[in-house]
């Protein structure tokens, strides 16, 4: 959602901010923009929809643009205001020197407006971006100080908010600063970056500060500075970045997100290594603190997740209430955050995100924080705004995920729920589950198994790809799972996917069934097996298209359903990690099959940065 590309130094700046702004694109937004400084001026150039649009400007006027060695970029995900060439970043004043890019939202940008427009100052867009580069030019006339002049907007601007200010008449200087949105700042040799991610910069350097709340930084190709919002000088912690280029590349593959399923036996091979060594041994989680007598006194746990990972979130509900017998709560975390929570000290609160920025989560832990709770973050992103609150970090180590649509960070995300599950077991002194211990060790060959076989899934695929709608049902552990697959199917075909608890079929949702609808049962032999066998006759008496997701090769499957989509057999309790392949599978394939643009799905965003 929205990304911020920066650079200073003696490069062609558009051509960095181009290639910056590609690695983002993943990301989601509806328009994009430069800034550059051409002999001395500042100039803007904007495109509404794809980058293409504004690469395909930039192309025509090459031979001037690339002659400025500083510039800033942005892709905008419109918040405020359509998504126009005149809403798009960067935004400027009404001199023209000033040029800002901005992620988050100012929430008391309408007061600002009415201030600075008594001031004299003309607004051209619906953005509330556009006071912060008319407050940075008004606080630039007092100070003529570039970084004193954003130090001082900062102290007037309520909200969320990462930002990247240029001036005419500072060629090399870029200034940026950050309130509750990310920004990662690279170091070079004789340049610097600025970035609202990783992937921006990770071609040019692995030498990077990440930006806190409130910090202001100043870059010019050979220095950088970095003050509070008091102006006291700080001191630069300089990391380095974790992400290899090649996590970018297609490899080969038509979309990143079939790579990133296909990545998914590797990626639980990489979160189950150091932690599950051998079936006879204890699962070691070092990042996790919570000791015996902790979990002694917790009286519930509470799990706040958003999307993909919410769907994760209820599978871990499932797996920590059966092996340790705690009472666990699930619950989006945009709704978590609005009312009275019944939380304190004895409770253990989860935060689980992917992109560890998704703005409600982050306010659901803290809000739980403040409680006094602990606060465990599973994440894929121990660099992120959220990995800052945990008390217990679980880094899940999916490696970067370009597609829109999770995948191979869900599968990290279940993962860590087994792992953790078993060590809170483990740590209560419960040592009966060395059985699922075999069966972790063994998925990414069953998971292989599934990535070999794709002809039935894309065979399915063809066959349904006309449907307006669908069903998944499920019951029990696999709930969860027909929830991911119908969220995977819709987010990326816009194919209207419910997923329902298999008994619940008859409570209403079977009204909609005729011979127009397809239902996917999944149904995985164990506990609920039968239950979910007869839920289906009764889906299949009012004429619906049954689809079967099963590990079971009774024959009788055959008569009941239309298409058999078949997997290796495995325990019911592990089952939510092998069963849920096949359906991002599908999802993918009808979503291909449609031409749709499946990396980069229309509306939605990788990282969802505002509530
Ligand atoms: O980064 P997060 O895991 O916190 O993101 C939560 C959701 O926005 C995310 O899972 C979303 O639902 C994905 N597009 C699912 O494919």
């Amino acid at each position: 959602m929205c990304g911020i590309v920066g650079y200073v130094g003696n490069k062609k700046a558009v051509d960095i901010l181009l290639e910056g702004l590609t690695s983002l694109e993943y990301r989601g937004y509806d328009s994009s923009g430069i800034a550059v400084n051409i002999d001395g001026k500042v100039e803007l150039f904007k495109a509404a929809g794809k980058l293409q649009n504004l690469k395909n400007i930039v192309e025509k006027n090459y031979t001037e643009i690339s002659k400025s060695t500083i510039g800033i970029g942005h892709i905008r995900w419109a918040t405020h205001g359509a998504p126009t060439i005149e809403n798009a970043h960067p935004h400027s004043c009404n001199c023209g020197k000033v040029a800002v890019v901005h992620n988050g939202i100012i929430e008391n940008f309408k007061e600002l407006k009415e201030k600075l427009e008594k001031r004299g100052c003309t607004f051209r867009s619906q953005t509330d971006t556009e006071t912060i580069a008319h407050l940075v030019a008004t606080k630039f006339g007092e100070t003529h100080d570039l970084t004193e002049a954003v130090r001082l907007a900062t102290r007037e601007i309520e909200g969320a908010y990462a930002l990247c200010v240029i001036h005419q008449d500072l060629p090399h200087t870029i200034v940026a600063t950050r309130r509750n949105a990310p920004l990662v700042v690279g170091l070079g040799d004789g340049e610097n970056y600025v970035a609202s991610d990783v992937p921006a910069l990770i071609q040019y350097t692995k030498k990077a500060m990440y930006l806190e709340d409130n910090q202001i930084v100043t870059l010019t190709p050979d220095s950088i500075q970095l003050i509070d919002i008091d102006n006291k000088p700080l001191e630069q912690k300089i990391e380095t970045l974790p992400w290899e280029p090649v996590a970018l590349s297609k490899m080969g593959y038509k979309h990143f997100m079939l790579k990133e399923i296909h990545e998914q036996p590797d990626v639980v091979r990489n979160v189950l290594s150091g932690k599950l060594r051998a079936i006879d041994e204890n699962v070691i989680l070092k990042e996790v603190t919570l000791d015996r007598e902790t979990l002694k006194n917790l009286n519930r746990i509470q799990i706040v997740a958003c999307g993909t990972s919410l769907h994760a979130a209820m599978v871990g509900k499932y797996i920590i209430e059966d092996f340790c017998g705690i009472s666990v709560d699930v619950e989006p975390s945009s709704e978590y955050i609005y009312r009275k929570t019944i939380t304190d000290k004895n409770t253990l609160v989860i935060g689980v995100s992917q992109s560890g920025e998704t703005a409600d989560t982050i306010t659901a832990v803290r809000q739980a924080k403040s409680k006094g709770s602990h606060i465990l973050i599973v994440t894929n992103r121990p660099d992120s705004t959220m990995a800052r609150e945990a008390d217990s970090l679980i880094p899940v180590n999916a490696g970067i995920e370009v597609s829109v649509a999770a995948t191979k960070s869900y599968m990290a995300q279940l993962i860590s729920f087994y792992l953790l599950a078993i060590y809170m077991a483990e740590v209560k002194g419960i040592n009966n589950l060395k059985d699922l211990k075999h069966e972790l060790i063994i998925l990414p060959q069953k998971i292989e198994k599934v990535l070999a076989h794709k002809e039935e899934i894309q065979k399915c695929a063809r066959k349904f790809s006309g449907s307006k709608d669908f069903i998944f049902i499920a019951r029990g552990i696999n709930f969860p799972t027909a929830l991911e697959g119908a969220l995977k199917l819709k987010e990326i075909s816009y194919i209207n996917a419910t997923g329902y608890t298999a008994g619940e079929l008859k409570h209403g949702p079977i009204a909609m069934l005729d011979e127009s609808m397809p239902v996917l049962s999944i149904l995985m032999k164990g506990k609920v097996y039968d239950k979910i066998l007869s839920n289906s006759e009764e889906a299949k008496a009012r004429n619906a298209r049954m689809i079967a997701l099963t590990d079971s090769d009774d024959e009788k499957l055959n008569e009941l359903f239309e298409s058999i989509i078949r997997i290796p057999e495995i325990s019911e309790i592990l089952s939510p990690a092998l069963a849920v392949v096949p359906l991002q599978l599908l999802a993918y394939y009808i979503a291909e099959f449609l031409g749709k643009d499946v990396d980069q799905p229309r509306n939605l965003a990788k990282s969802v940065t505002v509530e």
